[in-house]
C-alpha cells in the first residue's frame, strides 16, 4: 500500500530522506510537507540544512487554518464550510463576522447578544476627533485610519492581555464597531463636515452610512437597497484565508503585540495597490481610459507594459472567475437602479469583454477580481475614490481578528521569523 510519506534523495551525497506528508480537509488540496525536516537533508555536519526558497510565500503554508477555504482554480469560496453566494443571499454582515469569529452561526440569543456588544462600541473617545483633526484637509483616509488604529491602542493598554479570553472580545467587539466610526470621521474630516454619532437604532451598515452622510435632518433614513447592497460588499470582504494583510495580521500579532497595531499593519498592507488598494486604481484606470473607443488601444498598451497592469485583474489564487466579481456585477445592477448607471460600467464591461477574448490574458488565466466592479459601486453610491480601501479595511478586519485569534490559541504557531538565501560578502577586513 502506498505510503503518506515523500523520499528525497540527495544527489550531492547520495543519502536518502523520508519525509511525512500531511493533509487537510482534502487530501487534493494542501498535501503538505514539514519544512523543518528539510534541514535533515546535509552535505556535513556543519552544514545547516536546506531550506526552501519561496518568495512571496507563493507555495508555502504558513498556518493550518479552519475559517475560510478558496479553491482558486474551481473559483470556489467559502467562509467555515458555508459557500459565498449562500451568505450573501442569507446572512448579514455581523452574522457572517460572528461565524468567521466563532466557527458556527450563532442561535438567535448568541446574534442579539452579539449585535448589542458591537453596537454599545461604536463611539469613539472625545479625544480621537483631535487626532483626525490634526491631519491635512486631503489626507488619505487609509492614512488616517492607519494612524488611528495605532492610536487606539494607547487607549486601550489592557488589551495587551491577549491571552485572556474576556478581554481578547472585548477588543473584537471595539475594533469591529469602531472602524465604521474611524472611516467615517476620515470623510467627513476631508470634507470639512462635523463628524456625525453613532445611531444605535440603525444597523451596522445603515449606521455607517448614517455618519457618512447625514447633513440635517433630524433622524438619517438609509435608502435600504443601499444598505444591503453594502452589507452584501462587506460579507464578500470579511475574510480570504492567508492573503497579504491578513499574513501582516498573523506576523504582527505573532510577537504578541496588541490587536489595534496589529490590526494597524494589516491595513497598512492592505493598502497598497496589488492588494485593497486596487479598487481606487481601477476606478483611475477607467477613468483614464475615458471612452469605450479606446478600450483595444488601452488592453493593447497593458500587453505591451507601457500602460501598466489591467488593474482588478488577475489574483494569486484564482486562476479562474473570482466568485466575489460575479457577486459584485449583480449588486452593481441593485445599485445603479437607485443612483442610476455609473457611465464607467460602460468601459468597465468592455474592457472585460476584450480581455476576457485575449490570448495574453487567457494565457496567464487572468479574470476580473473582486476590485474590478466594487469601484464602480462605491463611486455610484457617492464615495470619493480614496476611501474605497478603507471600505475593503471595514468588514475584512472580522477576518483579520478570526486569524489573529487562530494564530493565538495555535500551539503549532510561533513567532514569525523566516530564513532567507543570503548573497552578500564573505567576511572582510575594515581597513
Ligand atoms: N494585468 C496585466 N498582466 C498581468 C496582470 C494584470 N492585472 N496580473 C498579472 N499579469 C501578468 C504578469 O505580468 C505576469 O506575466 P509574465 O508571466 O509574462 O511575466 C503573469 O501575469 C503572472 O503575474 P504575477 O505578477 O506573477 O502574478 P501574481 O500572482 O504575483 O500577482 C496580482 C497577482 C493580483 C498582484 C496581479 O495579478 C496584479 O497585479 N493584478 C492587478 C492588481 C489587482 O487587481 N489587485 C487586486 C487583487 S484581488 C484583491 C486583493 O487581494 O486585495
Amino acid at each position: 500500500m502506498a505510503e503518506d510519506t515523500l523520499t528525497i534523495t540527495d544527489n550531492r551525497t547520495g543519502e536518502t530522506y523520508e519525509v511525512p506528508i500531511s493533509y487537510g480537509t482534502y487530501p487534493d488540496y494542501g498535501a503538505a510537507i514539514p519544512a523543518g525536516d528539510l534541514r535533515k537533508i546535509k552535505t556535513s555536519d556543519d552544514d545547516f540544512g536546506l531550506i526552501t526558497y519561496d518568495p512571496g510565500y507563493t507555495n508555502t503554508g504558513s498556518c493550518k487554518s479552519s475559517i475560510t477555504f478558496v479553491d482558486g482554480g474551481r473559483g470556489i469560496l467559502r467562509y467555515r464550510g458555508y459557500p459565498i453566494d449562500q451568505l450573501v443571499k442569507k446572512s448579514t454582515y455581523l452574522e457572517t463576522a460572528y461565524l468567521l469569529l466563532n466557527g458556527d452561526r450563532p442561535d438567535q440569543q448568541q446574534l442579539d447578544d452579539w449585535v448589542h456588544n458591537i453596537t454599545m462600541h461604536t463611539m469613539l473617545n472625545e479625544s480621537i476627533k483631535k487626532v483626525i483633526d490634526a491631519f491635512n484637509y486631503d489626507a488619505h483616509p487609509m492614512g488616517m485610519m492607519v494612524g488611528t488604529l495605532g492610536v487606539l491602542s494607547t487607549f486601550y493598554p489592557n488589551a495587551k492581555d491577549i491571552f485572556d479570553e474576556e478581554t481578547r472580545t472585548r477588543q473584537i467587539w471595539r475594533l469591529i464597531a469602531k472602524m465604521p466610526t474611524i472611516a467615517a470621521y476620515a470623510y467627513r474630516h476631508r470634507r470639512g463636515l462635523p463628524y456625525v454619532l453613532p445611531d444605535n437604532e440603525l444597523s451596522y451598515t445603515g449606521n455607517f452610512l448614517n455618519m457618512l452622510f447625514k447633513v440635517t435632518e433630524l433622524k438619517y433614513e438609509p435608502d435600504p437597497v443601499l444598505e444591503r447592497a453594502l452589507e452584501v460588499l462587506f460579507i464578500l470582504h470579511a475574510d480570504h484565508e492567508q492573503n497579504c494583510s491578513t499574513s501582516a495580521m498573523r506576523n504582527v500579532g505573532s510577537s504578541h503585540s496588541d490587536p489595534y497595531v496589529a490590526v494597524a499593519g494589516a491595513a497598512a498592507a492592505l493598502y497598497g495597490p496589488l492588494h485593497g488598494g486596487a479598487n481606487e486604481a481601477v476606478l483611475r484606470m477607467l477613468n483614464g481610459i475615458g471612452s469605450v473607443k479606446n478600450v483595444p488601444s488601452f488592453v493593447e498598451e497593458v500587453k505591451s507594459g507601457e500602460a501598466g497592469r489591467l488593474m482588478g485583474f488577475g489574483h494569486r489564487v484564482y486562476k479562474s472567475y473570482d466568485p466575489r466579481a460575479t457577486l459584485i456585477k449583480e449588486v452593481a445592477h441593485q445599485v445603479f437602479e437607485v443612483t442610476g448607471v455609473s457611465p464607467l460600467l460602460e468601459i468597465a464591461v468592455e474592457l472585460e469583454r476584450v480581455a476576457l477574448e485575449d490570448d495574453y490574458f487567457v494565457e496567464r488565466k487572468l479574470y476580473p477580481n473582486v476590485d474590478f466592479y466594487s469601484g464602480i459601486i462605491y463611486q455610484a453610491m457617492g464615495f470619493p475614490t480614496a476611501m474605497f480601501p478603507v471600505l475593503f479595511a471595514i468588514p475584512r478586519v472580522s477576518g483579520w481578528l478570526s486569524q489573529w485569534q487562530e494564530m493565538l490559541l495555535d500551539e503549532d504557531q510561533r513567532i514569525a521569523r523566516p530564513r532567507q538565501v543570503y548573497t552578500g560578502h564573505d567576511v572582510r577586513d575594515f581597513e
